[in-house]
């Protein structure tokens, strides 16, 4: 038994190394086999379904959370959204219970944007909830009302600060500068050791103060030229501190660790629909692909560009029928509040997945044996070995599934649990159209039922 266990460790240090086939430095990051990993994360793809939340000072800009950089405002001039800020109807059990309604299972609130500003009270600064009109730990309230309902719940922290005046300037900051001649001068007095220290010691807090803590977005890097990177952020060290005070805990990928073993939980494509599932080097990884409703992270009120509640629920579907998450992105504002059209595209969701969520949890990409008919996306349940067909057109009274004949023992759809008659024949009056050998034809009604996208619900052999 030891032997195995060890040679199955070898194999995965030895695919962690790579092509060159020499051993990983050591990092002092924990070991652990592919099959621990997936049990570590089991709770997570199962859940599919995840809300992002995006509020700090900048909702009260409401022109984007990076609003600070893209319009190059000063400290003083930004103070005064410290100043003003004042959530008077904030809520976070009515969030929670949009969350839980919408068909969400975990989420990931932003304890500091790149703003600086944080939502927890830290002892390391001054720059936070408790000191502005709020004049409270916002985090810690929010952290309770979204357990209470059963979510999961996670943490963004902001890798870069716009506000630490140890923070080094570079190309991203709103003061960067226009020559790289410049940059010294900028930075004369900064020290990015000092920094550093701030992030381990906030990251502690946020992973020792609130609980049991599901998943840590620490984000982002942007190495090269004026850039920052792992050796800015001490990335394995801090990985390491998160690790060990969340042993449990889920980390995303842009620590800049994408080729250390054990640097990273999840790949993180935004705002962007993979092509098909997520893979390094071959390899299929768990992903998760984080989207907004309407293209900022952070309340932008006359953004007019929201998607609608079709293309979001096919987005879902899509996302899971590629073997992903989703972390679907909310922007309050600056009240506390989730603003109507958000409500509304929630809502939506939560229509659909109310009737519909058995596709969606624990469902994973269907086996390559299944073939999807036109305008359909397939999910699959491992565990229930039962296939999905989400029909994102309305078929003419039938829909023919390609080599299905023979695999499947029972059809319904799902919303309603109607029977579906099944066949190996097309229904024709005056013609007789043969299918081709090992199709199964479905029988559907007429009118679309009432249902976003419908789902055929189909029982395996
Ligand atoms: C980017 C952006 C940021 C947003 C995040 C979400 O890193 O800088 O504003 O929070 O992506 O994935």
């Amino acid at each position: 038994m030891r032997t195995v266990l060890s040679a199955v460790l070898v194999t995965f240090l030895l695919a962690a190394a790579g092509a060159t086939g020499q051993a990983p430095a050591p990092t002092g990051l924990p070991a652990e086999t592919p099959a621990q990993k997936d049990a570590r994360l089991a709770w997570w793809t199962d859940a599919r379904f995840g809300m992002f939340i995006h509020w700090g000072l900048y909702a009260q800009a409401a022109r984007h959370e990076w609003v600070k950089k893209n319009e190059r405002i000063t400290d003083a001039t930004y103070q005064k959204y410290f100043d003003a800020f004042n959530p008077d109807l904030y809520d976070p059990r009515e969030w929670a219970r949009q969350a839980k309604q919408a068909g969400m299972k975990y989420a990931v609130i932003t304890a500091k944007h790149h703003e600086g500003f944080c939502l927890f009270d830290s002892k390391f600064t001054d720059y936070k909830a408790t000191n502005t009109p709020a004049r409270r730990d916002l985090l810690k309230a929010w952290v309770e009302a979204f357990r209470a309902e059963g979510l999961r719940v996670g943490f963004y922290y902001s890798l870069l600060d716009w506000h630490h005046a140890s923070y080094t300037i570079d190309r991203n900051h709103p003061q960067s500068a226009a020559n790289d001649a410049d940059y010294d001068a900028l930075n004369a007095g900064r020290d990015m050791a000092v920094y550093r220290q701030y992030l381990k010691n906030q990251v502690r807090e946020l992973l020792t103060n609130y609980g049991k803590i599901d998943i840590i977005w620490l984000d982002y890097s942007f190495p090269g030229a004026r850039g920052k990177g792992r050796a800015d952020w001490d990335s394995i060290a801090l990985l390491k501190m998160v690790r060990e005070l969340q042993p449990g805990i889920i980390v995303n990928d842009r620590l800049d660790l994408l080729d250390v073993p054990g640097g990273w939980d999840f790949r993180s494509p935004e705002q962007f629909k993979p092509a098909e599932w997520v893979n390094v080097n071959g390899v299929r990884v768990p992903w998760e692909t984080c989207q907004t409703f309407s293209g900022s992270w952070g309340y932008y009120r006359d953004e007019t560009s929201w998607k609608d509640a079709r293309q979001l629920i096919e987005l879902l579907i899509d996302t899971v029928s590629k073997g992903g998450n989703l972390l679907m992105n909310v922007g309050p504002t600056a009240r506390g509040t989730f603003d109507p059209r958000a409500q509304d595209r929630l809502a939506a969701f939560g229509r659909w997945m109310q009737v519909n969520g058995r596709a969606i949890y624990g469902a994973t990409q269907a086996p390559d044996t299944f073939k999807a008919p036109q305008n359909a996306l397939l999910t699959y349940s491992p565990r229930a070995n039962r296939l999905y067909v989400h029909l994102l057109a309305w078929p003419l009274g039938e829909v023919v599934l390609p080599g299905y004949a023979d695999r499947v023992t029972y059809a319904q759809l799902l919303h309603d649990a109607s029977e579906l008659k099944m066949s190996t024949r097309k229904d024709t009056t005056w013609i007789t159209e043969d299918t081709r050998a090992g199709d199964l034809v479905i029988k559907l009604p007429i009118l679309k039922p009432d249902v976003e996208v419908p789902v055929i619900e189909l029982f395996l052999k």
